[in-house]
């Protein structure tokens, strides 16, 4: 699996991983496809996708649970990004939740411990002092944030004394390109990853039938690729950025670990950038 190094860590992360979102239910426990989603987490592992990202609020803890059952003998081969949530973020919140975390993960560190959403009636400062004591304990390899504006991301920053924010997970698609105006230059400049978050719109892009669909089958064919390869392709070439697509399905995750290892010419990023404008 192509890497790319994690902000400036001497990291190599896979260029695509995992999304968990469903993995164990939305915003409830679902235990109806346990072993499915078991089995698709390893498979996906065996495949390279060894990024996994989930989050305390997923199936409230079930998604982390499941992932922890799908790693376990796995553990030092797999890089966990999880998430602490919005309503959690005061000092002991946060301390509290990631103990939840580890062991709903069956594991004693993090790799990579993201805050889910700003909270602007929480100090900033006191969810930073708790990042950088469960790093300083060896719970937390590494910080993160996500759905952070530039202007948030550099507070933060500000309120950390010892490490530095390594990535923002953000919303990054051809149908959603919000964060080409100032995030992603920022990133580039401050060597700060963009971890893509839903790069298939949530799937909507595979069924999508508006402009740019026709250039997308074009490329395709001149690639030999899908269209679901062909759209995590044009999120990795640019240079901060690794996703994180979400798929239960085996085929799926076949799919989209062949997203990775190829470059189409650059003119042919461009010409998906116009039409996708
Ligand atoms: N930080 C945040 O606030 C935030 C917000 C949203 C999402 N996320 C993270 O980002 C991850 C991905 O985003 P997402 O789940 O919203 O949506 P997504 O990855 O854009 O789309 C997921 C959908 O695409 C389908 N799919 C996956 N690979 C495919 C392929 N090769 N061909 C056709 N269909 C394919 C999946 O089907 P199957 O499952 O049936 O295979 C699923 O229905 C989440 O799971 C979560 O970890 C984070």
């Amino acid at each position: 699996m192509e890497t790319k190094e994690l902000s400036i860590t001497g990291v190599q992360m896979p260029v695509i991983g995992m999304g968990t979102w469903k993995l164990g239910g939305s915003f409830a426990s679902d235990y109806s496809h346990d072993q499915q989603a078991i089995e698709s987490l390893k498979a996906g592992i065996e495949l390279g996708l060894i990024l996994i990202d989930t989050a305390e609020l997923y199936g409230t803890g079930h998604s982390e649970e499941l992932v922890g059952e799908a790693v376990k003998r796995v553990r030092d081969k797999v890089f966990i990004a999880t998430k602490v949530s919005p309503q959690h973020l005061t000092c002991d919140g946060v301390l509290r939740a990631a103990e939840a975390s580890l062991t709903r993960l069956q594991t004693n560190y993090i790799d990579l411990y993201q805050v889910h959403w700003p909270n602007s009636s929480i100090p900033i400062r006191e969810t930073m002092r708790a990042m950088e004591r469960l790093v300083d304990e060896g719970k937390v390899r590494f910080i993160g944030v996500s759905n952070f504006s530039v202007e948030l991301l550099r507070q933060a920053q500000e309120y950390l004394s010892k490490y530095q924010i390594v990535s923002n997970q953000v919303e990054y698609n051809l149908l959603n390109r919000r964060i080409e105006k100032d995030l992603l230059p920022f990133a580039e400049k401050e060597h700060i990853t963009v971890i893509a978050y839903s790069p298939f719109a949530v799937g909507r892009l595979l069924s999508y039938s508006g402009r740019g669909k026709d250039t997308l089958k074009q490329l395709a064919v001149k690639y030999g690729r899908t269209i679901a390869q062909l759209c995590l392709n044009w999120l990795i070439y640019k240079q901060p950025v690794i996703a994180i697509p979400k798929a239960i399905s085996i085929k799926h995750l076949e799919e989209n670990a062949g997203a990775a290892g190829w470059r189409m010419e650059p003119e042919d990023y461009e010409i998906v950038d116009k039409v996708f404008h």
